[in-house]
């Protein structure tokens, strides 16, 4: 985080800011340690290392990250925390019994440049207070992670959410979208210790295109917003599909990963990226892409 002195007095000076906060998202389906493996799939051994210095490349001088992530084994997330080194906390918990049972969608941070406020799991169905409980037509217990985090030095608030949908249930899609907007709403006058509402960041592999009308919940107007569509064309970097599979042929490809903002007052994206899961030597890391994003925040 820079922030310039002068600049910084010259605003407290006149009542108005106290700096900025620069702030990275990432969001990344890591794909469960599979024993029954796909074909061109490695074992979570084999990727470990590769998503380890992956994430690691993508955070190095960077604690202001915040890493949401989806299908989460504990063991995958044990790995993950000793790979990355003791500066890295994580909030969230399994999603079959809301400990370490089933995969986390979890959200990783640095606790010495964020303070941790709040953390909660909401399972994504008609009872969300019932640890283990599957919504409408979906085929698994599903969850949002949600955390309340303050930026120590520039006292800058946020509410960060993380979700993974249902793969079969197209009404438990859009009813999660629902719910999500819901508990938006609560955490960001929560989120806020002042008169402004804080901004609410979504992560999450949502298992649909936001291409057609009923896909469209989450974006209705007032909701959350495409990061990609606030950051300027020139700053979009890498590929446009985010989930792969594990197949060289690029038409099962689909955008289905994504990160969303509520209320993007005072920020500015900088820039807005799909990575790659997959170098030269052809091991797919995972069966998705990191999406991350950049920002600055006034505080
Ligand atoms: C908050 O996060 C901590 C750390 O992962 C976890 O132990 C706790 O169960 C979480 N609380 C909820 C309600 O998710
Ligand atoms: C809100 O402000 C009060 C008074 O400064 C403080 O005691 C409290 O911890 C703050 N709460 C949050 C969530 O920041
Ligand atoms: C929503 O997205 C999914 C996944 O991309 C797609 O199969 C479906 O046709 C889309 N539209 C609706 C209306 O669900
Ligand atoms: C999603 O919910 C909205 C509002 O209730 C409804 O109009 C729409 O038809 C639903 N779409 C799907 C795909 O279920």
């Amino acid at each position: 985080m820079i922030i310039n002195i002068s600049f910084t007095m010259l605003l407290a000076n006149i009542g108005l800011a106290s700096g900025s906060a620069d702030l990275r998202l990432i969001t990344y389906n890591i794909r469960y340690a599979a024993t029954l493996l796909s074909t061109n799939e490695e074992p979570w051994a084999v990727r470990r290392p590769l998503m380890a210095s992956q994430v690691n490349f993508e955070t190095s001088n960077r604690p202001e990250a915040l890493i949401c992530m989806q299908e989460v084994l504990n063991e995958q997330l044990v790995d993950l925390q000793s790979d990355l080194g003791s500066n890295w906390n994580h909030v969230g918990v399994g999603r079959n019994d809301g400990a370490q049972d089933g995969e986390y969608s979890p959200i990783i941070y640095q606790a010495d440049t964020w303070r941790l406020d709040r953390n909660k799991t909401y399972w994504l169905s008609q009872t969300p207070h019932v640890v283990g409980s599957t919504g409408w037509d979906a085929a698994l217990p599903r969850i949002v992670t949600v955390a309340q985090f303050k930026h120590r030095t520039t006292d800058v608030p946020l509410v960060f959410m993380c979700t993974h949908f249902d793969h079969m249930g197209t009404v438990a899609r859009n009813e999660s979208a629902k719910l999500i907007i819901k508990i938006a709403d609560e955490w960001m006058v929560q989120g806020s210790n002042s008169t402004k509402p804080a901004p609410v960041f979504l992560g999450g592999d949502l298992n649909l295109e936001l291409t057609e009308e009923g896909n469209k919940t989450l974006t209705t107007p007032g909701a959350f917003q495409d990061i990609k569509d606030l950051v300027p064309k020139t700053h979009w970097y890498g590929n446009a599909k985010t989930s792969t599979s594990f197949t060289t042929s690029t038409l099962d490809d689909m955008r289905i990963d994504y990160l969303f903002v509520r209320n993007p007052r005072g920020i500015q994206f900088s820039t807005y990226g799909v990575l790659t899961n997959k170098f030269e030597d052809g091991v797919y890391i995972s069966n998705h892409r990191p999406v991350v994003v950049d920002a600055e925040m006034l505080a």
